[in-house]
């Protein structure tokens, strides 16, 4: 019966999820880590991408640290194999593997040829080659939209979005979205946004102001972007499991942080299951 469920939810083509905000410090990397382990506990194959030369998400790994990294297949001139792809592909736990990052892309994204619809599709051709050894691939981006996330997004079947309502700029969302609809105009035709989430936050909170900026996004936004019901309340195991160097979900998974993960998970699946 669990087997036949699992079936019915399992996407049958890799989908690749994004996380992306051109803001730092709202969310990204912890959303992506967290929702990622939440599909891999379902059951899920899921292969992690670190598109931000930070590593944020790469550190999350113990073991991780690798000379080999993601932006070389992405300066590598020519074809990349399958087996090029796999000596860089670390396994970092039990139905998870990780493309890593280093620090090195920093240097290197101006030297990425980006932007024209040749070239934007490196990291979009490398995922295909390897689509059938996973149910999801899950991308964590930089907080800002230059070339790593423009490819990142050419390569995304659903983009994400967190926001910390305590840090807001209007410019910056609608950024992302215009972005996101020139990507669909001429180079990735499939890409969805499937949500704004709501982090550090509850609707509960007593503060005014975090549900005066909340109620502006839903306003302004809303009509054309799915807002998510799922919150992700602050929790202090979020940052503590991080210096420890361990998941959530061990690491605290009574916390509000484990539990609204798994809860904005279950969200995702139900609208990917509906096809948004
Ligand atoms: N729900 C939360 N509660 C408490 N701290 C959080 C929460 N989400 C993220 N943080 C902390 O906020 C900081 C920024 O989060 P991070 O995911 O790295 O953001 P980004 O990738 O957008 O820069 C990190 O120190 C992280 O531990
Ligand atoms: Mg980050």
């Amino acid at each position: 019966m669990y087997t036949l469920v699992l079936l019915a939810l399992t996407p049958l083509y890799m989908q690749t999820l994004c996380f992306s905000n051109n803001k730092g410090g709202v969310g990204k990397t912890t959303s992506a880590l967290n929702v990622g382990l939440a599909l891999a506990r379902r059951g899920h194959r899921v292969l992690f991408c670190d598109c931000d030369p930070q590593r944020s998400l790469t550190i999350s790994f113990e073991g991780a640290d690798a000379p080999e990294h993601v932006g070389m297949l992405l300066m590598r001139k020519g074809e990349v194999s399958l087996d090029d792809i796999h000596a860089v592909i670390r396994p970092v736990g039990e139905n998870v593997d990780l493309l890593p990052a280093s620090a090195e892309m920093e240097a290197n994204e101006a030297q990425l040829p980006g932007w024209d619809a040749e070239h934007s599709t490196r990291l979009a051709d490398i995922l295909e080659l390897v689509a059938s050894e996973y149910d999801y691939c899950v991308l964590d981006t930089k907080g800002s939209i230059g070339t790593l996330t423009w490819i990142a997004l050419a390569a995304t079947n659903v983009l994400y979005i967190p926001v910390d309502p305590e840090f807001y700029g209007f410019e910056g969302l609608t950024n992302l979205i215009n972005t996101c609809t020139r990507l669909r105009r001429r180079i990735n035709p499939g890409l969805r946004v499937g949500g704004i989430f709501f982090t550090k936050y509850s609707p509960a909170y007593r503060a005014r102001l975090r549900h005066d900026v909340v109620d502006l996004i839903k306003e302004h936004y809303g009509q054309d972007v799915p807002v998510f019901t799922t919150t992700i309340r602050q929790s202090t195991a979020i940052p503590n499991a991080q210096m420890a160097g361990a998941g959530l979900f061990d690491y605290a998974p009574d916390s509000p942080g484990a539990e609204d993960y798994e809860a904005l998970t279950d969200e995702m699946l139900q609208h990917l299951s509906h096809g948004y």
